[in-house]
């Protein structure tokens, strides 16, 4: 068993709630949303995945997130690693260690050629017929009846990006289908934007498939553990408003607080306020903000600029007009402004901010760097 981590908080009820749904039955597919850095992961891997597997369910754990292999393969590997060796806690540590480049398939999963090998790295993002077959055989492998065996599916919106994809998406979703009852799944991704272009697409093979559920922000029971795990560490006690206030104003994530208490961790005095405003003027180069901004077009900083400083209609008249201004240019057409916002979309800068419409960032500390540039970083 690896240590449990001291800092991690779990989020108990929201775990059950999940794990329930699976466990009566009363969903095969699952669909965690949440934004950026709000725990998305850390809630699969340690609170939902670990509840499952002392329920006696098996676990397996994909992420699609830059993973070096085309997703079929990724998840031909960690099906194949899940047979043979098991525990959550296992597949984790193998996949912070890295890849394999070889799956031997043994008897039923190979078919005819019993112990075939797959060569994973040479699995193209458009895989064949056969490898899709090779997946099927080992999700009927842990398939199992009853106690049905629950995937993981990390950042599946990087699927959703490339049509490349369809087939594989597509097989997996016949895979779950035909196996209900030995099967069940949860898919989380950080894209609402590519999170509906999977699942709510009518041309999409995910569409109705999945019951969504929401990711709830963590509160001040988050921000007690954490001051109590830091008292444990260093045998001192933080200012709990002061920790609380900071929190809200990081927009309760849990990744940009601990940054913050690692902050302080070397430091004689803990004076939080001062912590925050170091943290705030290292996280343009500690985050590559800096970078992401030298990557864009002109256009694309000016319209990033009006909405994170509130606009509300990026592509009216009057947005345009401040477009045109801060890039010193002639106002950019409705056509331009739209490519633009494509753009940073599909950067994962910007998001769909829900059915209703609007946008939001994806990055709520990056719309406060970048509302705080002069107009000279245009
Ligand atoms: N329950 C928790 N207890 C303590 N720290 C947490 C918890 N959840 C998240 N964190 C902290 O926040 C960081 C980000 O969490 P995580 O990677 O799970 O977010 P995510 O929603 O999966 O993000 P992304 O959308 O980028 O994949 C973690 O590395 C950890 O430092
Ligand atoms: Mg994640």
């Amino acid at each position: 068993m690896a240590k449990p981590d001291p800092w991690h908080f779990t989020r108990k009820d929201a775990a059950q709630r999940t794990f329930m749904l699976i466990e009566k039955r009363l969903a095969t597919a699952l669909l965690l949303f949440g934004p950026r850095r709000m725990g998305k992961t850390e809630f699969l891997r340690q609170d939902v995945g670990p509840l499952a597997e002392k329920a006696g369910h098996r676990v397996v754990y994909v992420s699609f997130w830059q993973a070096p292999l085309a997703p079929a393969a990724t998840m031909i590997a960690a099906l194949d690693h899940a047979l043979r060796h098991g525990s959550l806690a296992d597949q984790l540590r193998n996949q912070a260690q890295g890849l394999r480049p070889k799956v031997r398939l043994g008897g039923a999963v190979a078919g005819a050629e019993a112990h075939a090998e797959i060569d994973l790295a040479g699995i193209p993002e458009a895989p064949s017929g056969d490898v899709l077959l090779a997946m099927d055989a080992l999700l009927g492998k842990l398939a199992r009846k009853g106690k049905p065996t629950l995937l993981l599916l990390d950042e599946v919106q990087e699927l959703a990006l490339d049509p490349k994809n369809r087939p594989f998406v597509a097989a997996l979703r016949t895979s779950l289908d035909t196996r209900r009852d030995g099967l069940a799944a949860i898919f989380t991704g950080s894209s609402r934007e590519g999170l509906a272009a999977m699942f709510s697409d009518r041309a999409a093979p995910f569409f109705h498939f999945a019951t969504s559920i929401d990711l709830e922000p963590l509160g001040p029971p988050f921000v007690t553990h954490l001051l109590d795990a830091f008292e444990k560490a260093t045998g001192e006690r933080l200012d709990a408003k002061a920790a609380l206030a900071a929190f809200e104003s990081l927009d309760r994530s849990p990744y940009f607080f601990r940054m913050l208490l690692e902050q302080l961790l070397p430091l004689p005095k803990r004076d939080i306020p001062a912590a925050l405003l170091r943290l705030r003027e290292g996280l343009a180069a500690a985050l590559g903000y800096d970078r992401l901004w030298l990557s864009l077009t002109s256009v694309q900083r000016a319209l990033t600029a009006t909405l994170a400083r509130g606009a509300a209609a990026p592509f009216g008249e009057a947005n345009r007009a401040e477009i045109g201004r801060l890039v010193g240019a002639a106002t950019p057409t409705i056509a331009q402004t739209q490519s633009a916002l494509r753009r940073l979309t599909r950067l994962g800068i910007l998001d769909k901010a829900g059915p209703r419409g609007g946008w939001t960032f994806d990055d709520p500390e990056f719309a406060r760097w970048v509302a705080g540039l002069p107009d000279e970083a245009f």
